[in-house]
């Protein structure tokens, strides 16, 4: 359909900048035509390629029915309702940001503080990862970016900027450590392709690895970016959701830090409340940069994707309860730790490993490399689509992620009840056991050629991209052929 509009429409609109062809967003629509439910649709696929915190929302809501006033459109609310509905400034509403910049600061430990001053508001940290790649780079430039990577990146930061983004190869032999060596390669290599490499993006604690960076490899990230004079973004969306040991260290205790040599007007933060709070529907990123001119930049760049009021005015009251939001923060970690370990010990009960330093996110790093029948891609991908179909769970393939290896898989645990897990995890176990009988070969091969053929429209697909899949809409986007 997209090729008869190709004279009609922009390059944008008809090229693929935005990555729905990617196996990580097929494995979303395979789901949605056919979503597990306990009693309705048992033999359903289950959704595991989510990064939902659905864990503690019993909290938030008990919070929600105490609060009423919070929310504008209750009885205890509406006396607010015509201020917050004609206030429009793109600063945002001061409490907004002062509530925003404590809870930063609360789930860093108060280690460190914010200046409400330097935030922006943004539509997710999506939105916030675009904001800085305008404000820091033009078409044509590049940040590098440390593999495997979140595969929305490619969307964000890419699509309509223009920019492009040089991966930093790391690797399993060490815990995919991001090394200095590593940091360094990639530049040469960027520089032997003429391509100017403007900055360096980090994902701490990093999806899809489930691990945070040490204050080494953070000094070491800091030092490399000043002696290149280039940016160093930091998304830490994933901050709150760090339940182990090693804790979590920010790049704002590390630029703080005496004996480390910074440049501040290189440091950028990007945050949301989608995964520490669990709200990926209420669309609250922010972009928090030392830089003042950035802040400038992005405040009037904001108008395109500011967090409505009406949210704003919620968050503010919430983030502000101190009692709760520490309460909260505490027993989501607790829980997120629970289900880690639940998880982790009933696939080793099953025979798999995964990357053993993790301690942190929404899911786990799979190492199913000895599942892979050579070690290609290909491979990967035959064991992806048999996942899919025969044991009817959406993981996502370590290709998505641009990882240098075949054979990982990200799976996600945060986004469903227990039932549903043990589900997953029955499912899984009675897969590996099959490994042992000889009919493995033979299914393989007849995955092989099989292929996942995916159709879907773009604004369904967006949809689906920020939906609670636990609760889609069910509609056939996927035809599965031999
Ligand atoms: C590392 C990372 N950054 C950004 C995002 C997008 O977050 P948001 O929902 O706040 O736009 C995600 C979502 O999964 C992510 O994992």
């Amino acid at each position: 359909m997209l090729s008869n509009q190709e004279n009609l429409l922009s390059k944008m609109a008809t090229g693929n900048g935005h990555g729905e062809d990617s196996p990580y967003f097929d494995g979303w629509k395979a789901y949605d035509s056919n979503p597990y439910h306990s009693k309705k649709n048992p033999h359903g696929v289950i959704q595991m390629g989510l990064a939902e915190n659905q864990l503690s929302f019993d909290l938030i809501e008990e919070w929600l029915l105490d609060n009423q006033k919070a929310s504008i459109c209750t009885n205890g609310g509406v006396s607010e309702f015509k201020d917050i509905a004609i206030f429009q400034d793109y600063h945002g509403l001061p409490e907004f940001r002062n509530a925003v910049a404590k809870f930063m600061a609360k789930v860093r430990g108060n280690r460190v503080t914010f200046n409400p001053d330097n935030i922006v508001m943004s539509g997710g940290a999506t939105g916030a990862h675009e904001t800085l790649a305008f404000c820091l780079a033009d078409p044509g430039a590049a940040f590098l970016v440390p593999t495997p990577y979140y595969p929305g990146f490619d969307r964000d930061l890419r699509w309509r900027t223009g920019i492009q983004l040089f991966p930093v190869v790391c690797e399993s032999s060490n815990d995919f450590k991001v090394t200095r060596e590593a940091l360094e390669a990639a530049y040469e290599r960027a520089q032997e392709a003429n391509i100017k490499v403007k900055g360096l993006l980090i994902n701490n604690p990093s999806n899809p690895l489930g691990i945070v960076l040490d204050r080494e490899t953070l000094r070491s990230i800091v030092t490399f970016i000043n002696e290149r004079n280039i940016h160093l973004v930091c998304d830490e969306i994933y901050a709150s959701t760090v339940f182990n040991q090693p804790n979590f260290v920010s790049i704002s205790e590390i630029i703080e830090e005496d004996n480390v040599q910074c440049n501040r007007d290189l440091v950028h933060i990007v945050y949301s409340l989608s995964k520490d709070m669990g709200f990926p529907g209420f669309r609250v990123g922010v972009i928090y940069s030392y830089n003042k001119a950035v802040v400038s930049c992005a405040r009037k760049m904001s108008s395109f994707g500011l967090v409505s009021t009406q949210t704003q005015y919620l968050i503010a009251a919430m983030l502000s309860d101190q009692e709760f939001i520490g309460r909260f923060l505490v027993e989501s970690r607790m829980r997120l730790a629970k289900r880690h370990r639940d998880f982790t010990w009933g696939l080793s009960q099953a025979g798999i490993k995964c990357l053993k330093s993790s301690n942190a996110g929404l899911f786990l790093w799979m190492d199913l490399r000895k599942l892979l029948e050579d070690q290609t891609f290909e491979a990967e991908m035959v064991l992806w689509r048999m996942i899919i179909k025969k044991v009817k769970l959406n993981v996502s393939p370590g290709s998505s992620f641009h990882c240098s290896e075949p054979g990982w898989f990200r799976v996600c645990f945060a986004n469903m009840d227990d039932k549903t897990m043990q589900e997953a995890l029955s499912r899984i176990k009675e897969f590996m056991l099959l490994q042992n009988v000889g009919s493995m070969a033979q299914t393989k091969r007849m995955f092989r050629q099989q292929s996942l053929i995916v159709s879907c429209s773009s604004s369904r697909f967006d949809e689906l991209m920020r939906s609670p899949c636990l609760r889609s809409p069910q509609s056939p986007l996927i035809r599965a052929t031999n």
